[in-house]
Order: structure tokens, then sequence, then C-alpha cells
């Protein structure tokens, strides 16, 4: 699963990103003994091409065992649209986040063209207030902030927490991750005789089980990924070939993630039929069990659903509800998401099948979810959406689908009811979505669904 802690970014959906930029007085507490912090820090400041004028550190003042933690001073400038998802983001990767409102100074805000001219002192939560979210395909280069409770470095639980070779492979593989753009080709890994070998034991056990326990779609797309991109035991598939694939079958496209990322900015990803992929592996010593998402589960687990029409409608729909929804909302949907796409069970030929990715790439839970143990219940969104789920152990209960037209058809209707000042449609040429904020906008991809509808009802006629 990929993240269910949410990211507020709060910006309007119809703001100029280009309008101003902001002046910011920061002061970032850092844990001396976590030493990754600073580099995190480092990376959302580049993320947001932050123009840094003044950087000093000094020994916290906060909290009481202070040698162990030091404050950084910084004075910097940043696109005014961004400020706010600037700081939660360092919010999540420092100890603590102030800004000179907080301490009671000021933020300083200035024009384009005229960064001399100081033109109001606001107040942070004054300037954004509808949630900024992703409107067209490349907005997502600014949505891939990493949840790092599993992180290998940072979870002392982790297989890999000790193997200061796999930590730096895993660095590695997070820099590919975050210096791509979207549009650039997919990265093309050599993976290491010891990275094949955990594949390949994965591959052979999972691959075992799937005749009796995957869904007939999860099949055929096996099946198809087998013939074309590489699916065998002795190699690991490569994303630009997986990606290749999708997009001719389901128009969903890949784009390389560095871990587990929050649900705001994952299931953001699905609305443009973007699917964010691990490209790591797990550590070898636990080749049946990963804390996070790797490329096993990607690959084994998400990607063969991600062929089928209906499932790759079903994912979008979850995405497209998620965008501008509040934090609540997106909880919800990441439950949602959670109970189907991850440990989604759906009904075939009188039997129960499984076409969840957390199931279909983990042996263990996959025998134990078509066994006679947990617990069934149809799906229903308005319950599925509030059930406790469980990250650490397999789940206690299933939402088992009648199928997957079905659970896309309940999914719509409960989006629908979702509360937002605003409406949403997303164009498929573009690979957009445009907010229906005039009449003429409404009127126009109406006219367009005319056209589409009369083209059909003609084939219709041709047939008939
Ligand atoms: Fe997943």
């Amino acid at each position: 699963m990929h993240g269910i802690e949410p990211l507020n970014k709060r910006d309007s959906p119809d703001s100029n990103r280009e309008v101003g930029r902001a002046t910011l007085i920061l002061t970032l507490t850092l844990c001396n003994v976590s030493k990754t912090e600073l580099s995190k820090a480092a990376k959302v400041f580049e993320m947001f091409e932050t123009q840094i004028h003044h950087f000093e550190t000094r020994r916290a003042k906060k909290p009481k065992n202070a040698a162990d933690y030091f404050d950084i001073f910084i004075e910097c400038e940043v696109h005014s649209a961004d400020v706010s998802i600037l700081i939660t983001s360092l919010k999540r990767v420092t100890e603590d986040v102030k800004t000179s409102r907080e301490e009671k100074a000021q933020v300083l805000f200035s024009v384009p063209f005229k960064s001399d001219l100081i033109l109001s002192r606001l107040n942070l939560a004054a300037f954004s207030p509808v949630p900024w979210f992703p409107r067209k395909i490349q907005d997502l280069d600014r949505c891939h902030h990493l949840i790092t409770k599993y992180d290998p470095s940072l979870d002392h639980g982790h297989p890999g927490y000790a193997d200061l070779e796999y930590k730096k492979r895993r660095a590695f593989f997070a820099d590919l991750a975050f210096n791509y753009r979207i549009g650039d080709p997919l990265p093309c890994i050599e993976y290491t005789a010891q990275e094949t070998a955990t594949w390949r034991e994965v591959y052979r056990k999972l691959r075992s089980l799937y005749p009796t326990h995957a869904c007939t779609q999860y099949l055929d797309a096996f099946q198809q990924l087998e013939k074309h991109c590489g699916y065998q035991e002795d190699n690991i598939p490569q994303l630009q070939d997986v990606s290749r694939f999708l997009k001719e079958r389901t128009g969903f496209q890949l784009r390389p993630a560095a871990g587990l990322l929050s649900a705001r900015d994952f299931l953001a990803s699905l609305a443009f039929r973007v699917f964010q992929s691990t490209q790591y592996i797990r550590h070898f010593s636990s080749p049946m069990h990963s804390p996070e998402p790797d490329c096993c589960h990607e690959l084994l687990g998400h990607v063969p659903m991600l062929a089928d029409k209906e499932f790759a409608q079903f994912s979008q729909d979850i995405g497209l509800a998620s965008l501008g929804s509040s934090e609540a909302e997106i909880e919800k949907l990441a439950t949602l998401y959670w109970f189907t796409v991850e440990f989604g069970l759906c009904k075939q030929n009188g039997l129960i099948k499984a076409y969840g990715a957390g199931l279909l790439s983990s042996y263990g839970e996959l025998t134990y979810a078509l066994s006679n143990k947990p617990e069934y219940k149809p799906f229903d969104p308005e319950v599925t959406a509030v059930h406790p789920y469980q990250d650490q152990a397999f789940q206690p209960v299933y939402f088992v689908a009648e199928n997957l037209e079905d659970a896309k058809a309940k999914l719509q209707n409960y989006a629908m009811k979702i509360k937002k000042p605003f409406s949403l449609h997303y164009d498929p040429f573009t690979s957009s979505v445009e907010v229906m904020n005039t009449p003429q906008k409404v009127k126009r991809a109406l006219c367009q669904m005319k056209e589409e509808l009369k083209n059909l009802c003609l084939a219709l006629e041709n047939l008939s």
C-alpha cells in the first residue's frame, strides 16, 4: 500500500503559480543523530526551486536535550503558491519548523521583477484558502512526498537497517526517482545477481499460487506480461517496458517513486492514469516480506491489474475523487484503496478470487485470504471507507466485490457524494483536469461528449 498519511496542500485551484514570489524566514530544528534529516530538508528546498538567501546553523533552543538538536535559520524565496506546501513538506522531514509568523516576526511578499518592493506582510494562514492539487500531468513532478516510517535508514525493524550496501543502493534508486520528470524515459536498471535471486524466489512461489487464487483479469494480463515484458523468474522487468505495455492497453503509465508516498500524492497521480512505482527490491534476507512497497509488489501485484480496462477506470476514479478533497475524505479514500486495490477480493464463477496487489504480491496473505480463516464482507464503499485496517499483519476482514464493474459503479456513486466547492472534468487528450467553474466550460465539455455519443450511436446503427 502507498501511504495513508495525507499531505496538506493549500492553494487555490485557479491560482496562477507564476504570480508572485514569497520571501520566507524559517527556523528548522533538526536532530543531529538522524543524519538524513538535513539531506531530506535540502531535497525539499531543491524540489520547490527555492532560492536561499541566508543560511545559518546554531544549537537548538528546544527541546530540553538540545545537545542532540540544532536549528537552521534560513531566509529564502519561493513561488508564493508553493509556500504552504513547502512548509508542510519541511515539517514532514524535520523535528520542527517555525515560520517568522510563529516567532512574531514577518513573512514578506514581493512581486516578480520588483524584488525590492515589499508589498505586504501576510499571515501564513490567510493566503491559501483552497487546496492546491495537480491539474495537469506535469504537476505530478511536485507530488512525490515520502512517508518515511518504513525507510531502511530510519526503521529499526527494516530487514535492511544494518546493511550499509543496501542503504547505499536505496539512495541510488531514490535519486533516480527524485530526479525524474514527467516525459523522461524511465530509468533502466542493471539489477545485481543478488537482487535477481530475490526476485526469482518471490516470482516462483507466487506464480505457483496464481492459477488457483488470482482473478481471470490478472491471469490474462500476467500471461501477456510473460510474453511481451520480460516477466520471467530470472529477469526483473524494466519499468519502461511495462509502462509501454500498460499505455497501449489502458493508458496507464508508470513513474518511478522513491518509496511509500503520502496518500494525497499517490492518489492524485492515479487521476492522470499515472502509477507511482518503486524500482528497488526488498532486502535479500526477507524475500517473502517487505515492510514497504518494492518492485515485487508493484510488478507482480499492481501492474497486471492495471492492464484491465475496468480496473484502470476504478483506479482513476479514486484518484479523481481525491483531487482537492479534505484530509478526512483523503483518509477515507485511502482506506477504500487499501481494501480494494491492495486487498480486494471478488466473486468469479462461484468462487472468491484475489485482485488486490497486497495479496497478489504476498504468498502468505494470498493463501490466508482465500482460506476459511478471515471474515468476508460485501464491498460497500460507505462501510469500507471507515473500516479499520491493518498494516502490520494480515487483514482480519476482506471486502468482496460482486465483480469489478459493480465495484466501479459503487465507487463512482460514493465519489459523487464527496462535498467539494467545485466540479472537475478530466480531459484525456491533454491529460489534465479542468475546474468547471463557468457555464461555458461545462457546455464545451458537453459538446465534446455529444460528438462522441453521436459517433457511438452511428457505430451501433451500422452494426444493427
Ligand atoms: Fe501497493
